[in-house]
């Protein structure tokens, strides 16, 4: 059988822990399986951070990353970059993951070259374009230009079961982040943040993180003014804040929570040091996608810091809830899983809707599959 070329394509941090273990997978297949492996460099450091901790060494880097750049700028760089490279090396399928703009611009690419597009993370849903923006966007209209999709859980499946798409074509996999939390559990690696926490045991540690795009300005300034009246109301409480690297977030971040000394302001952590951190926190507080299904999955309850989720999955179980960003609302959750054990308990216990940690062998089979039928 001839051996087929994959190409994986991926720009930023979340899409990077996710893939990897689909192409450590692929790397183990190497007699039916040729990846090419290519970033666009949308996030530079933090993309950098996980290629170290997976060892992954990419074939392409198109090293697109500008400060503030535009979504225009993301779209526009990965397309015309990506284009002949799938021309020189004429995959036999393009993986892209979730919702991100580079995975939407290098699904659009290999949709123009009729290469097939595999969607990793397929499905997820809130029917609302702009919440979150772009992500929710960028997600529809991958799957309307996926060959094969490769959905999380049920629910997802569900989700485009009713748009029509054909159910042959999707797979029911787990989410690879848990694949991913597999491969980080043993990491043996030190760094002062766990020490911090370490060093202070009594201490409640919220550990929060902001970057979405929608909370840029009034939402996230509410969000970190809240973070400052929770530490202030309780001295239990403790705060680790790793900044993610876009400037709107370090500028904000820094000018209400730079100067306290129970928030602890630090840089982004390598991937295998903040699943460490996640399970030593009491509580996670959070706009990110990936922390809603990573935090339940290490048994730690968490606040959603936005209006919708898409991750419906961790509300069932009991271990998330959406609050939004206004102010006093924060503020009062936190208060009350501070202060209600009872809530804080039931919150805690461990659930994990995504799967056994096996997603990127189905994902990989299935490309088998598909691409030993379609000739
Ligand atoms: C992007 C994704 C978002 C995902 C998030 C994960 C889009 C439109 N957004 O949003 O879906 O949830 O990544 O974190 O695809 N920067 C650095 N170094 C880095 C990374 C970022 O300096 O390693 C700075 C740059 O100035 C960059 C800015 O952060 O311009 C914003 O990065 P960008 O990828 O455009 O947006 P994110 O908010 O990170
Ligand atoms: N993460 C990390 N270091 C950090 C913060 C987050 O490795 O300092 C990881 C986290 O474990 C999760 C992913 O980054 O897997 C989430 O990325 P992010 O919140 O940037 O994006 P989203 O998931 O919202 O798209």
């Amino acid at each position: 059988m001839e051996k087929k070329k994959i190409a994986i394509v991926f720009g930023t941090r979340p899409e990077a822990i996710k893939m990897a273990p689909v192409i450590l997978e692929l790397n183990k297949h190497q007699e039916k399986f040729e990846s090419c492996i290519i970033v666009s460099a949308q996030h530079r450091e933090m993309l950098d951070q996980v290629l170290k901790v997976f060892d992954i060494k990419p074939d392409y880097d198109l090293d697109i990353m500008r400060q503030n750049q535009t979504l225009s700028d993301i779209t526009a760089d990965v397309l015309k970059g990506i284009e002949t490279i799938f021309i020189d090396e004429q995959p036999d399928m393009v993986l892209v993951h979730g919702d991100t703009t580079t995975s939407f611009a290098s699904a659009l690419a290999a949709y123009y070259q009729k290469i097939p597009v595999g969607h990793v993370e397929a499905g997820l849903r809130t029917h609302d374009i702009y919440f979150p923006f772009p992500e929710e966007g960028n997600r529809q209209l991958i799957d309307t230009i996926t060959n094969l999709f490769f959905v999380p859980t049920e629910t997802t499946k569900e989700n485009l079961l009713q748009e029509g798409k054909d159910e042959n074509r999707i797979i029911v996999t787990g989410n690879t982040v848990i694949d991913a939390i597999h491969y980080t559990r043993d990491s043996q690696s030190k760094h002062p943040a766990l020490d911090l926490m370490d060093s202070k045991p009594n201490q409640k540690w919220i550990l929060l993180t902001s970057h979405r795009r929608e909370n840029y300005g009034e939402p996230m300034t509410n969000i970190f003014e809240a973070m400052l009246e929770v530490v202030n109301e309780h001295s239990v409480v403790e705060v680790l804040l790793p900044v993610h690297l876009s400037p709107t977030v370090q500028k904000l971040a820094k000018e209400i929570l730079g100067n306290h000394e129970r928030i602890h302001l630090i840089e982004p952590l390598e991937v295998d040091v903040f699943h460490q951190v996640i399970s030593k926190a009491y509580l996670v507080l959070t706009d990110s996608g990936g922390l809603q299904e990573e935090a339940p999955a290490l048994d730690i309850p968490v606040l959603v810091l936005r209006d919708k989720t898409e991750r419906p999955e961790g509300l069932d179980a009991g271990t998330l809830r959406v609050i939004g960003t206004d102010k006093k609302r924060v503020i009062e959750e936190v208060n009350e899983l501070i202060i209600n054990k009872e809530r804080y308990k039931k919150m805690s216990k461990a659930i994990n809707p995504y799967g056994d940690g096996l997603a990127s062998g189905r994902i990989v089979r299935a490309i088998n599959t598909f691409l030993n039928k379609e000739e």
